[in-house]
């Protein structure tokens, strides 16, 4: 299958029109951003890693009754993915305090939760992705009262698959971002990426972060964290 137009620029992917009315072509940069594509930078690799995971976590989902927009990869950075319109929602789950969460509510970094929290932002760039409530969405148009409640279900459903997984690799999923799309017929399906762009990773036995945290933060050792994750998940 071929790319035949760029639809879509986004800041850490691109996004080709097919052959296919049905199927799109993704391509992963390895440009990255922070705080609303203030702070700017280039993670070598980043592109490949967040590719073969983002592929390989979907598969892994989808093993598990979780309906994802992946088709097939097809290359290091291309994959072939479901159109959807993507519902203008970023989720976030969180299993332990960080981020954004630590800082707004006063809190330390590695809380972990008595149960998982959601949360919802408006994808918006020109409003900086403002937090809002479900009845925001819902006023705003942005999903039905049913999409919502399948994602919220999807959402919690994912964490807890995903959270079993990176146990097993000695990894903490501490939170994560998802966005999810809708097919032509109008079912919900997980878009977008699961990758340490967009998820929070901390080694189990040293909280040492595995994620981009690394690059937001100038921690160092950027690249190594991502290079990490991909053999956790894929072995040497
Ligand atoms: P936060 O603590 O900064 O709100 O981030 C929560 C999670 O969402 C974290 O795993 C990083 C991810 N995230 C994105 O994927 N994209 C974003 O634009 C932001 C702000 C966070």
């Amino acid at each position: 299958m071929e790319k035949v137009n760029q639809v879509y620029e986004g800041k850490a992917k691109k996004v080709f029109s097919t052959e296919d009315e049905n199927l799109f072509i993704v391509s992963y940069k390895d440009d990255a951003t922070a705080f609303n594509g203030l702070k700017k930078g280039t993670i070598t690799g980043k592109g490949i890693v967040n590719n073969k995971m983002s592929n390989y976590l979907m598969q892994i989902l989808e093993k598990n009754g979780v309906p994802t927009h992946f088709v097939e990869e097809i290359n290091d950075r291309e994959t072939i993915v479901k159109k959807v319109s993507i519902v203008p929602l970023e989720v976030i789950i969180r299993n332990v305090s960080a981020g954004s969460f630590a800082k707004n509510y006063g809190v330390e970094e590695g809380i972990t939760f008595p149960e998982p929290t959601i949360e919802f932002s408006y994808k918006n760039d020109a409003l900086g992705d403002p937090l809002i409530n479900e009845y925001h969405a819902f006023a705003l148009g942005l999903a039905t009262k049913e999409e919502i409640n399948t994602i919220k279900t999807m959402a919690f459903k994912i964490d807890e698959i995903l959270k079993e997984y990176f146990k097993n690799l000695g990894v903490r999923l501490i939170d994560f971002k998802l966005e999810f799309g809708k097919t032509a017929d109008g079912t919900i399906v997980l878009a977008d990426e699961i990758s340490p762009d967009t998820c929070r990773f901390w080694d189990i036995n040293t909280n040492e972060k595995l994620d981009k945290d690394r690059f937001r933060r100038d921690l160092g050792g950027v690249e190594g964290a991502y290079q990490e994750m991909m053999k956790r998940v894929f072995g040497e």
